[in-house]
This record gives structure tokens, C-alpha cells and sequence, in this order.
């Protein structure tokens, strides 16, 4: 793959991290793998780099960002940890699990990077090429999802490309990231509740609480005009692609696309635009991992709509369902 002028495009060897260190110590904006999908990555406590990290996803300034740093100690230094935060901490970390805990004092994260919010969520990535950056660069690092806000989240180079051509220093591709959906995001102030559904499935998450996770606050339908969501990171309408989307569908219509699950498909497939199968064998885990690419693959096809087939809730399936939800109510018809 070519890079566009001005977005580097690097391997994963020893020099490109030192590249992408040094671009994030001299304020720049890194693309980089992490086990969930591509990150856009900051230097957390350089303000003006977060404000270009924003104008280059096209983000509301309101929704604040997730720090990554190395481990929990690194973490420690920015968050306060209760029993419960300790205990996900524990068993969670590295992975797909970002935490939103009360700010540390002396906290260095830039306030524009957590929106002016008393919190602040982190989250220590599994990746190698994240965890290598991070070690690197030595500082926690703010990282949304690489895409321009409300696209679906980068889950291959190209995704960035397409999303941030010129607008990303420096891309470090690590090929297709292995979860392929976003981490499950757990506010540990008072009793967890699971703000967003992602890579830990909630029933682990539950059972290293040893409880249920609480109800999480009202999520903020972004087409009613709000300007400050309670629960930032809910915004109803995310993730979207342009076609709009039917879901639990039995059956396609002719010209339609199809986003199918498991080995029986959706009656009158063969007359689909298009079907890409999220997982033939029926698993939520490879589903999960093709949610988002499948979804750009089809939005190409110009189909006049994608139908989905049911997934199932269980594990994974929540996280996928949500974002299915979501893609859903975004797309511009
Ligand atoms: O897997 C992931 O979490 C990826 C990778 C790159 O780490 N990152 C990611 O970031 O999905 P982003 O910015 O696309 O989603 C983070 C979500 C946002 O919806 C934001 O509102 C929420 O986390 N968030 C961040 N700080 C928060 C806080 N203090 N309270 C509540 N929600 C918060
Ligand atoms: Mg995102």
C-alpha cells in the first residue's frame, strides 16, 4: 500500500517505533494496532496535540478519550482504583477492558482530553505494537478508535487510510487487529456499571466482580440535539455506515446486501448485491473480529440496504448486537 503525502506508513520493526515515539513527542497524531482496532494516538498530556487529534476525527470536543498506558502502575498514576477497579484490573489486564475511574491527583492527563470530566478512563492494551509504542514513548497515550467520528472503527491500515488519509502523521500497521471490536468500557465509581459492551464479554466481567455489573445511566440519542451527554461514549447514533441497515433479518430482498451469521443462510441470499458471513461455523469471537471490515465491505457496495441476520446475545454477541444497534440508527438513508 502507497502512503499518501503526509501520512508515514511503517512496518512494526524497531525503528518504526522509535519513529512513532518520537512523531508523538514532537506533538504528532499515530495510528497504531492495538487488540481491539486501530488507535489514533496522543501524547495525553500535550493539549494542543489532543485539539489536532480531534479536528483530525472530526470528534464533538465533549467526548472524552481513553488513556493507554503500560500497566497498572502507570495506571495508578492517573486514576483511583477501589476494590473493584483492583480486582478487573487484575484479572483483565492487558485487554480489551478500559476502565473509567475517579482522576488521580496530579493527574497528567490534558483536561481537553478527558472533556473537563472529574474521570478518566485507561485501559493497559494486550497488542505487542501497542504495548512497544507505549514503552517507547514512555507517557500515557489518549487513543480514540482511528476513524473519522461516527464511521465504524478501524480494524485493518486501509480502514485508517481511508478514514485519515493526511490527517495521521504516522501509521503503524500491524495487519488486521485480533478482536476487531471496540474494549468493554466498566465506570468503577460505586458499584460498576458496564457503560459499553465490547471484547470482555460481560459475563466474565461479572464473574471477577463476583455480582452482577449495575445499570449503566440512560444512553443520550445524539439526534436529540444534546450538547453534553451524561454518559459520553452512548451516543445513540455512532458507527455508521452510509446504507441503511435491517436487522434480524429472515430474509433478503432482491439487490440487497446481506450480512450474514452462521452456515444457514437468510432465505433468498442468492439473489443478495452482496454476502459477506460474519462467521460461518457460528462463532461470536471470528464474528466479532469481522464485525467492522465486513460492514466497510458491504457500505461499498451501494446496495440500497444491508441486511443482518440475528446474532446471538450471549459472550461477545452483546458487544456485537450494540454496535449493530448502533450502526443502525446512524446511517444516513
Ligand atoms: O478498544 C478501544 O477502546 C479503542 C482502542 C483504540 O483502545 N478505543 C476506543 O476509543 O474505542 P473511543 O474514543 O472510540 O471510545 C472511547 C469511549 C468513548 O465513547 C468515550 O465517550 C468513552 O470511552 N469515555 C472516555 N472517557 C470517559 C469517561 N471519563 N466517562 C465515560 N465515558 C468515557
Ligand atoms: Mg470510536
Amino acid at each position: 500500500m502507497t502512503a499518501p503525502p503526509g501520512t508515514r506508513l511503517l512496518g512494526t520493526d524497531a525503528a518504526a517505533i522509535e519513529a512513532a515515539a518520537q512523531c508523538l513527542a514532537a506533538g504528532g497524531l499515530v495510528a497504531f494496532p492495538t487488540e481491539t482496532v486501530y488507535g489514533l494516538g496522543a501524547d495525553a498530556a500535550d493539549s494542543r496535540a489532543v485539539a489536532r487529534l480531534y479536528e483530525a476525527k472530526g470528534r464533538p470536543a465533549f467526548n472524552p478519550l481513553i488513556a493507554h498506558v503500560t500497566d497498572v502502575g502507570a495506571a495508578r498514576k492517573l486514576a483511583r482504583f477501589d476494590a473493584d477497579a483492583g480486582r478487573l484490573a487484575e484479572e483483565f489486564w492487558p485487554g480489551p477492558l478500559t476502565l473509567v475511574l475517579p482522576k488521580a491527583e496530579g493527574c497528567p492527563i490534558a483536561e481537553l482530553a478527558t472533556a473537563g470530566l472529574d474521570t478518566v478512563a485507561v485501559r493497559v492494551p494486550r497488542h505487542a505494537v501497542a504495548q512497544n509504542i507505549l514503552a517507547a514513548f514512555g507517557k500515557p497515550i489518549v487513543a480514540p478508535s482511528a476513524n473519522r467520528s461516527g464511521h465504524v472503527s478501524p480494524t485493518q491500515t486501509a480502514h485508517v487510510l481511508a478514514d485519515l488519509r493526511g490527517r495521521v502523521d504516522l501509521i503503524v500497521d500491524g495487519g488486521a487487529t485480533p478482536v476487531g471490536i471496540e474494549s468493554s468500557i466498566v465506570a468503577c465509581i460505586g458499584e460498576p456499571a458496564l457503560l459499553r459492551p465490547g471484547g470482555v464479554p460481560r459475563e466474565a466481567i461479572e464473574r471477577a466482580l463476583g455480582r452482577p455489573l449495575a445499570q449503566p445511566p440512560r444512553p443520550v440519542d445524539a439526534t436529540a440535539g444534546s450538547a453534553a451527554p451524561a454518559a459520553p461514549g452512548m451516543l445513540a447514533a455512532h458507527y455508521a455506515p452510509r446504507t441503511p441497515l435491517r436487522l434480524d433479518a429472515g430474509g433478503v430482498a432482491p439487490g440487497e446486501a446481506l450480512l450474514a451469521f452462521g452456515p444457514r443462510l437468510a432465505a433468498g441470499a442468492d439473489r443478495a448485491a452482496r454476502v459477506l458471513n460474519l462467521s460461518p461455523g457460528g462463532d461470536l469471537i471470528e464474528a466479532a473480529a469481522n464485525l467492522f471490515s465486513h460492514l466497510r465491505s458491504l457500505d461499498a457496495a451501494a446496495a440500497p440496504c444491508i441486511a443482518v441476520m440475528p446474532v446471538p446475545h450471549s459472550g461477545l454477541g452483546e458487544a456485537i448486537n450494540d454496535r449493530l444497534q448502533r450502526a443502525r440508527r446512524g446511517a444516513t438513508p
